[in-house]
């Protein structure tokens, strides 16, 4: 028999900050539509300069732990592409932020956009071994273009912290799943960059391209058919990329879908993704809490996942909602998270953006402090110092 295995609680953290995408039109002298309409985008999460993302990713992570304790967690896998160190993997600072425990193996997973996925899978394979076991999955990233770039009204920030267990209360996760992995230059971030650099074209077709074989590759699995799906839970570097992939599903498949219809798949996906932006590995989860949170009973639907990251891996996988889901969401967290962000002026925008992490060595406080709940307090000797209150 096969274990059922799959998301057992999901909690999200966003910035301190946001910046309404008004606010960069008028700069810009772009018409704001172009931002609503065009890339379905209305405000962004910016971090403050005592954030990053280590605070955000406890602030999502503690909320789970609180619930349920540490008990045989015996894994972290925090995936992120906006990564603090080198070398450390970021989820060891979280040791002492919110009481990790000590016999927990820790790793950071990098591949893009993709590696809250990886996590997710990697913590079904080790659950399916030892049942017993749980696995703490967090994904967490803040998305920094250059300014006046065509990226830049795509930025935004969030964590999304995951307990995948077995017999979980949420979402059970299928067997099956399909892939698709390529060598390609759409989207990257040398070492030596704090902004990603990117080829905004080529990266909307090679998505589109991605989900397609991905979903090929799911059919050919034995996965289910199109039509079973209750919701479409897509990566959303921008929300409108969300309607352009699944139109482009869709048409594949030989079916001619409205806008009506495609809208109908996704809307409740996008409702956070669109006053967040681009979280790079959370969004796609972030995408699952939105509808969660903003739908009726889904109990025992389908749910269809399409992760995408650069460079590039997809996958297609599903999922089955849970009897009695709806009393472990955490709708009203979320919502505050999102409402209680701190309008930026633009000035103040440009020069969050532009400050640079010091490199000398010596020590540095961060002036900021936002009283949030985690924070970077220091930089002191090449060592980031966090603290939490
Ligand atoms: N009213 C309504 N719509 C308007 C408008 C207006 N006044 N002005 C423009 N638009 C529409 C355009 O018609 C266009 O719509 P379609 O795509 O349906 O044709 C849309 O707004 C965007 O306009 P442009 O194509 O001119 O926009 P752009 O070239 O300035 O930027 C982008 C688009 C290249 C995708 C840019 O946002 C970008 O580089 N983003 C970062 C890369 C990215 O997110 N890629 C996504 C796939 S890769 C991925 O998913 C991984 C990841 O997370 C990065």
């Amino acid at each position: 028999t096969i274990t059922p295995v799959g998301i057992h609680d999901l909690s999200f953290a966003t910035t301190h900050y946001a910046l309404d995408h008004a606010v960069l039109a008028e700069r810009l002298g772009v018409d704001p539509d172009k931002f609503y309409l065009g890339i379905g985008q209305e405000n962004m999460s910016v971090a403050a300069a005592d954030e990053d993302i280590v605070t955000i990713a406890a602030a999502a992570a503690k909320p789970i732990l609180d619930r349920h304790g540490v008990d045989n967690i015996r894994t972290v896998l925090l995936a992120t592409e906006s990564g603090v160190d080198q070398s450390k993997a970021a989820g060891l600072y979280l040791h002492p932020l919110i009481g990790l425990p000590n016999t927990a193996r820790v790793v950071e997973l990098k591949q893009a956009c993709y590696g809250g996925t990886a996590g997710l899978q990697f913590a079904a394979g080790l659950i399916a071994r030892d049942p017993s076991q749980r696995v703490l999955v967090i994904a967490t990233d803040i998305a920094k273009y250059e300014l006046g770039t065509p990226g830049e009204p795509t930025q935004g920030a969030a964590a999304v912290a995951m307990l995948v267990s077995a017999n979980p209360a949420i979402l059970q996760l299928d067997s099956q799943s399909g892939i698709y992995s390529a060598d390609i230059m759409d989207f990257w971030r040398p070492n030596y960059r704090t902004a990603a650099m990117v080829d905004g074209k080529t990266s909307v077709n090679a998505y589109q391209k991605a989900t397609q074989e991905a979903w090929t590759d799911y059919r050919r699995n034995g996965g289910r058919e199109l039509t079973e799906f209750a919701a479409f839970c897509y990566h959303q570097p921008f929300t409108k990329m969300a309607f352009k992939a699944h139109r482009h599903l869709l048409e594949s498949q030989g079916h001619t879908a409205d806008a009506a219809e495609i809208d109908a798949a996704i809307r409740n996906t996008t409702i956070y993704n669109r006053t967040v932006g681009n979280s790079y590995t959370a969004s796609l989860y972030l995408g699952l809490a939105s509808l969660l949170d903003h739908t009726g009973d889904l109990t025992g639907k389908p749910l269809a996942f399409i992760s995408y990251g650069s460079g590039s891996v997809a996958e297609f996988f599903s999922g089955t909602v849970q009897p009695g889901y709806r009393t472990h969401l955490r709708t009203d967290a979320n919502r505050d998270a999102i409402a209680t962000r701190i309008a930026l002026d633009y000035d103040r925008y440009r020069v969050l953006h532009e400050a640079e992490s010091p490199s000398d060595g010596m020590y540095h406080a961060i002036p900021e402090e936002t009283g949030r709940p985690f924070r970077l307090a220091a930089i002191s000797g090449h060592k980031r110092i966090y603290e939490s209150r």
